[in-house]
């Protein structure tokens, strides 16, 4: 399935900060993911940087105020406005979103977003004092309440010295929220996905747990391949050092049994459960309240089974008939596809993604992953060596087959 960024004809305007610099990186990512990036710098934009850097990376001219009043003359804002399926301002100045909160055209990328007919996102970077202006806020308010998308500003260390609330976001979370912007109307449009990741923590004592290698990256990439493909999509995450998919729900569970309530709850109302976490099946009876200490010996852990979540769901499932989909991982170290086709039948699944924990190159921790999905019907497909956002995307396409 191609990336919802793929094709795409974007406006990007971009002011006079010094954060013009994370722009060209912007027009950069944007542009290796398949999109048309037109540039605009307005004059102030000149003083930090020059068309040509913009040019370089999107392979289309850059525009700047003389062409407004250049040869094409008055054509060239109205095609830049007409043919924009999104105009992203980033950064965008308090003098330009000032401009825009009332409607001022007075240079190009103000005429060009004025004239047209597509959502507008805008990154504001400025100094702290100006941000937190009343002027600027209500600005910011008139420019959401019209629908304007706002990303940021970040907190952090400021070029004025300042520190506070007015920095750019980073590219990587602007054309997060590009894409998932374009996602919306996917296929999997109005279909609630619910997603599970990462390893839970079972409580030994206030500092200790039993938990397991699982990172999280398979299941966090599978919500992202969700989300691309439309979907509305619920992450419920053991801690992790991931970034949460732009556009997510996330809900953080830390054990077996809060992930079981979060999972029972979620679910309900949800066309699929995709649970890649992997879930203790064993937790201490009772988690202590006070550190245990050397003095006392090497303490005997007493372990009680944690309830099958997926099976409890799966059983839920041929009463209430939700989530209507169910998919589930196997991790196996021997007879992968043999106990991951049991673990299928047992389980009430509609799909399952066996892996053998015991490859190195792929599986627990690493960025790779190697899978076989056997669905419930129909043949098995064996894939190769993937990143684990391949899998996700593999997993997703067998989804959307059975529509
Ligand atoms: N699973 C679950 N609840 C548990 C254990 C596992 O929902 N308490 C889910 C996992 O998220 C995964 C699937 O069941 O999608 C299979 O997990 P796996 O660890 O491979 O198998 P188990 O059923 O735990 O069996 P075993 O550990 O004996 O292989």
């Amino acid at each position: 399935m191609k990336n919802p960024i793929e094709g795409r004809t974007i406006l990007l305007g971009v002011t006079g900060s010094i954060a013009i610099y994370k722009a060209a990186d912007l027009a950069s990512k944007l542009t290796q993911a398949g999109a048309k990036v037109d540039v605009i710098l307005t004059e102030k934009a000149l003083h930090f940087m020059n068309p040509l850097t913009f040019q370089s990376v999107t392979g289309r001219k850059a525009y700047t105020e003389d062409d407004l009043w250049g040869g094409e003359g008055h054509v060239v804002h109205i095609e830049l406005g007409r043919a924009a399926e999104l105009v992203l301002i980033a950064p965008i100045s308090a003098n330009t979103m000032a401009s825009l909160a009332h409607g001022i055209a007075d240079n190009l990328l103000t005429v060009a977003t004025l004239a047209s007919h597509c959502p507008l996102m805008i990154a504001p970077a400025m100094d702290g004092g100006m941000f937190a202006n009343p002027a600027t806020q209500a600005n910011l308010h008139i420019l959401k309440e019209r629908g304007a998308i706002v990303v940021g500003p970040a907190e952090g260390h400021l070029a004025s010295g300042l520190t506070g609330p007015g920095r750019m976001v980073e590219p990587a979370e602007i054309f997060d929220n590009v894409r998932f912007l374009f996602s919306r109307g996917g296929p999997l449009q109005g279909k609630k996905f619910v997603i599970t990741a990462g390893g839970t923590r079972e409580p030994i004592d206030p500092v200790r747990f039993i938990t397991n290698r699982s990172s999280g990256k398979q299941g966090y990439a599978v919500a992202q391949a969700a989300l691309n493909a439309g979907a509305d999509v619920t992450l419920i995450t053991t801690n992790s050092e991931l970034t949460p998919p732009v556009g997510a729900v996330i809900k953080s569970v830390e054990t077996a049994a809060e992930m079981q309530k979060a999972v029972e709850e979620e679910s309900k109302d949800a066309y699929a459960l995709i649970m890649a976490a992997a879930v203790a099946d064993f937790t201490p009876i009772q988690e202590q309240t006070q550190k245990i200490k050397k003095e006392t010996g090497i303490p005997v852990l007493e372990l009680r089974s944690t309830p099958d979540i997926l099976k409890l769901i799966g059983e839920k499932k041929s009463i209430t008939g939700f989530p209507k989909k169910l998919i589930g991982f196997a991790a196996e170290s021997q007879d992968l596809i043999a106990n991951a086709q049991r673990k299928l039948e047992t389980k009430n699944l509609d799909l399952i993604v066996a892996n053998n924990i015991l490859a190195k190159d792929a599986g627990f921790e690493v960025d790779n992953n190697r899978v076989v999905l056997i669905p419930k019907k129909g043949e098995s497909i064996s894939l190769p060596l993937l990143s684990k956002q391949e899998v996700a995307e593999k997993i997703i396409e067998v989804i959307l087959g059975w529509e």
